[in-house]
C-alpha cells in the first residue's frame, strides 16, 4: 500500500472514476442536483452583496425603504434556497442511493456466474460483508459527501470571485493563505485513505467471524468453544476498532489544523482590513461583505478537505468493489457455443486434475472411461480417491488440466455451461437445502414443474411418507442449510429435486449414505426404474447400490485401478474385493444378524 505515497493526489481518487459507469445511466437525476447546487450556491454567494447594501445603504443613508426592500429580496432568497436546498438534498441521495443498489446487484450478479474455485480463494462470507459494508460507504459519499464537495468547491469559486470584485488587496491574502491549507489536506488525506481500507478490511473480519459461529452454533457449543471465539471475536472488534480510532486520529488532526489556519488567516484579514475602515479607504459594509466571503471561501476549504478523507475512503471501498467486479472468469463460456450431439454419450479421456489451491496435488492422473445413454455405473473406491472431484468436472466446475471431458461427442468447454447442466441432476455428498418452503427446494431447478411431476418424482425419492406426515406437508419452512429436517429426510428430498429436473444424466454423489437400508431399498428400486432412460453415474459405498450397476469403476488416489461388473471386479480387482468382504459384514449387521457378523468377521480380519 506503501506506493500510494508516491501517487499524485490526482490518481488516489481515480478508483472513483471507475463508479461513474453506475453514476452514467441518471444523468437526468444528476443535472437536476446540479442546478439545485447551483442556485443555492448562488443564493449564498448573494447573500453577501445584500448585506453590504443594507449595511452602507439601509444604515448608511438612513433610509427605511432601502432596508424594506432589502428585507423583501432576502426572504425570496430564503424560499429560494429552501427549495433549492430540497431538491438537491432529494436528488443527490437518490442518485447515492440508487448508484449502491446497482453496484450491489452487479458485484452479487457477477460473482454467481464465477468458477466456484473462486470462493476456495477468497471466503464467500468476506466477501459478503464487503458487497453490504463497502457499498454502504459509497452510498453515503455519494449520497452526501460528493453533493458537499461540489457544494464547496462552487462556493470557494464564486467567493473567490467576489472577493476579488469587493477587494483586491485583501483577497491576494486570502489566497496567500490557500497552499497552507492545501498542504496538510493532501498529506493527512493519503494516511486516511490507506488506514481506511484497512478500516473496512478488519470490519468485513468482524462480519464473517460472527457470520461462521453463528451458523455452526451447534458445533461451538458441542465443543465449549464459546470462550475462545469470544476472545477471537473480542480481538477482530478491537482491531476494527484500533484502526478506525488511527483513522478518525488523523482525520481530528487534519480538520483541527485547517480550522487554526483558516480563522487565523481572517484574523489577519480583520486587522488588515479594520485599519482600512478606520483610514476611510473601504465602506464597513465593503469590510462586513469581505468577510461573509471570507468565511465563504474557508469554510468551504475546511469542508472540502473534510470531505476530501470521506472520498478516499469510498475510493478505497470503490476499489475493493471494483476488484470483485474484476473477478475474472476462469470458466468462459465458448466463443461459438455448440449443443452436444446424440447419443448423449459422456466420455472422460485422460483427465488430468489438481485443485488451483493446491497445484501439486494430481487428485485425477489420467481417468478415462465412457458411459453411454440409459447406462448406471457406480464408482467406488475410498475416501480421498478424487470420485466427488470427478462429479465436479463432468460438471465443469473446474476445468481439467489436461485431457477433456466429452457430452455427446463435444467437449464442455465449447458447450455453455447453462446447457450441460440442463442436462444433468446432481445430487450432492452433503445435501444442500435452503431456506424456505419444501416446495421451494423442491422446485429449485424446475419452478414450472406441475404438481404430477412434483409427486411423482417425490414418489421416486420415497419422500412421499415423511412429507405427508408434517402438519404443513410441502409447505413446511426449513431453516437455512435445511435445519429442521434430518439428514435422510433432506438427501430424499435433494434426490427428489434432481429427479425434477428431468435429467439425461443423473449424477449421484453417496446419495443413500444416511438412509435406513429401508429407504435406500426403495430408492435403489427406483433408480432400477430410471435404468435405461437416464444415465446414472452413482458413487456409492453399499454394495447393494454398487450391484445394481451396469458397470462398476473402481478409483483410487486419482487413478481408476479397473472397470467392469460384479462378477468380473471380484474375481480381477483386490480392492475391489475387499470392499466387497467389508461390506458384506455391515449388511449383515443392517439386518440385525448381529450373530452372523461375529461369525464372519474374524475370518475377514486375518
Ligand atoms: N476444494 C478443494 N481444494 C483442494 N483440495 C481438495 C478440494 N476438495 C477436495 N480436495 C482434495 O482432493 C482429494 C479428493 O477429494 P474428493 O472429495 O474428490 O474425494 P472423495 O473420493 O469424494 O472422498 P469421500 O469418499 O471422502 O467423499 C482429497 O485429497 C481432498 O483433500
Ligand atoms: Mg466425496
Amino acid at each position: 500500500m506503501d506506493e500510494g505515497l508516491d501517487r499524485p493526489v490526482s490518481k488516489e481518487l481515480v478508483p472513483l472514476r471507475g463508479a461513474w459507469k453506475f453514476v452514467a445511466p441518471y444523468k437526468k437525476q444528476v443535472v437536476f442536483a446540479s442546478i439545485a447546487l447551483v442556485v443555492t450556491a448562488t443564493v449564498t454567494l448573494s447573500i453577501g452583496q445584500g448585506m453590504r447594501l443594507v449595511i452602507d445603504h439601509g444604515f448608511g443613508d438612513g433610509s427605511s425603504t432601502v432596508l424594506v426592500q432589502s428585507i423583501g429580496v432576502f426572504a425570496l432568497l430564503v424560499v429560494l434556497l429552501t427549495l433549492g436546498t430540497f431538491a438537491r438534498f432529494y436528488f443527490v441521495s437518490w442518485v447515492g442511493e440508487r448508484v449502491s443498489a446497482d453496484l450491489r446487484r452487479a458485484v452479487f450478479s457477477h460473482l454467481l456466474h464465477l468458477h466456484p474455485g473462486y470462493f476456495e480463494a477468497n471466503q464467500p462470507t468476506e466477501i459478503q460483508s464487503r458487497i453490504t459494508t463497502d457499498t454502504t460507504l459509497l452510498q453515503t459519499v455519494i449520497g452526501s459527501s460528493v453533493s458537499i464537495a461540489l457544494r464547496n468547491v462552487l462556493m470557494f469559486t464564486g467567493g473567490l470571485v467576489l472577493l476579488f470584485v469587493t477587494n483586491a488587496k485583501l483577497s491576494l491574502l486570502v489566497v496567500a493563505c490557500v497552499p497552507l491549507v492545501v498542504v496538510p489536506v493532501i498529506l493527512f488525506g493519503r494516511r486516511v485513505r490507506r488506514l481506511s481500507r484497512s478500516s473496512q478490511d478488519r470490519l468485513a473480519d468482524v462480519g464473517s467471524y460472527a457470520g461462521e459461529a453463528l451458523r455452526q452454533i451447534k458445533i461451538v457449543q458441542s465443543f465449549n468453544h464459546q470462550g475462545e471465539d469470544d476472545r477471537a471475536f473480542r480481538e477482530r472488534v478491537d482491531l476494527a476498532f484500533k484502526v478506525a480510532i488511527r483513522r478518525i486520529r488523523q482525520r481530528s488532526y487534519l480538520v483541527a489544523i485547517v480550522m487554526l489556519l483558516v480563522l487565523s488567516a481572517i484574523a489577519s484579514m480583520l486587522w488588515v482590513g479594520g485599519q482600512d475602515v478606520l483610514a476611510g479607504s473601504i465602506s464597513p459594509g465593503e469590510l462586513a461583505a469581505f468577510i461573509f466571503y471570507a468565511f465563504i471561501v474557508a469554510g468551504s476549504v475546511g469542508a472540502i478537505s473534510e470531505v476530501y478523507s470521506d472520498l478516499q475512503r469510498a475510493a478505497g471501498a470503490t476499489e475493493r468493489l471494483l476488484e470483485l467486479l474484476g473477478a475474472e472468469n476462469l470458466l468462459e463460456e465458448p466463443v461459438s457455443p455448440r449443443m452436444p450431439g446424440q447419443p448423449l454419450t459422456l466420455a472422460v479421456r485422460d483427465v488430468v486434475f489438481a485443485y488451483p489451491t493446491r497445484p501439486g496435488e494430481r487428485v485425477l492422473d489420467g481417468v478415462s472411461f465412457v458411459v453411454d445413454p440409459g447406462e448406471m455405473v457406480a464408482i467406488v473406491g475410498p475416501s480421498g480417491a478424487g470420485k466427488s472431484t470427478l462429479l465436479d468436472l463432468l460438471q465443469r466446475f473446474y476445468d481439467p488440466l489436461s485431457g477433456s471431458i466429452e457430452l455427446g461427442g463435444v467437449d464442455l468447454r465449447e458447450i455453455r455451461k447453462e446447457n450441460i447442466r440442463g442436462l444433468l441432476g446432481f445430487v450432492p455428498q452433503d445435501p444442500v437445502l435452503f431456506a424456505g418452503s419444501l416446495r421451494d427446494n423442491l422446485l429449485y431447478g424446475r419452478p414450472q414443474a406441475s404438481e404430477v411431476e412434483l409427486t411423482q418424482s417425490l414418489k421416486l425419492a420415497h419422500a412421499l411418507e415423511f412429507i405427508g406426515a408434517l402438519p404443513d406437508g410441502l409447505d413446511t419452512v426449513v431453516g437455512e442449510g435445511g435445519v429442521g429436517l434430518s439428514g435422510g429426510q433432506r438427501q430424499r428430498l435433494a434426490i427428489a429435486r434432481a429427479l425434477l429436473v428431468q435429467p439425461k444424466v443423473l449424477l449421484l454423489d453417496e446419495a443413500t449414505s444416511a438412509l435406513d437400508a429401508q429407504s435406500e431399498d426403495h430408492i435403489r428400486q427406483s433408480l432400477a426404474e430410471l435404468k435405461g432412460e437416464r444415465t446414472v453415474l452413482v458413487v456409492a459405498h453399499r454394495l447393494s447400490t454398487v450391484r445394481q450397476a451396469d458397470r462398476i469403476l473402481v478409483l483410487s488416489e486419482g487413478k481408476l485401478l479397473a472397470g467392469g461388473t460384479h462378477e468380473q471386479l471380484v474375481a480381477t480387482n483386490e480392492l475391489y474385493a475387499r470392499f466387497v468382504r467389508i461390506q458384506f459384514i455391515d449388511q449383515s449387521s443392517d439386518n440385525g444378524e448381529v450373530v452372523q457378523r461375529r461369525l464372519s468377521n474374524s475370518p475377514v480380519a486375518r
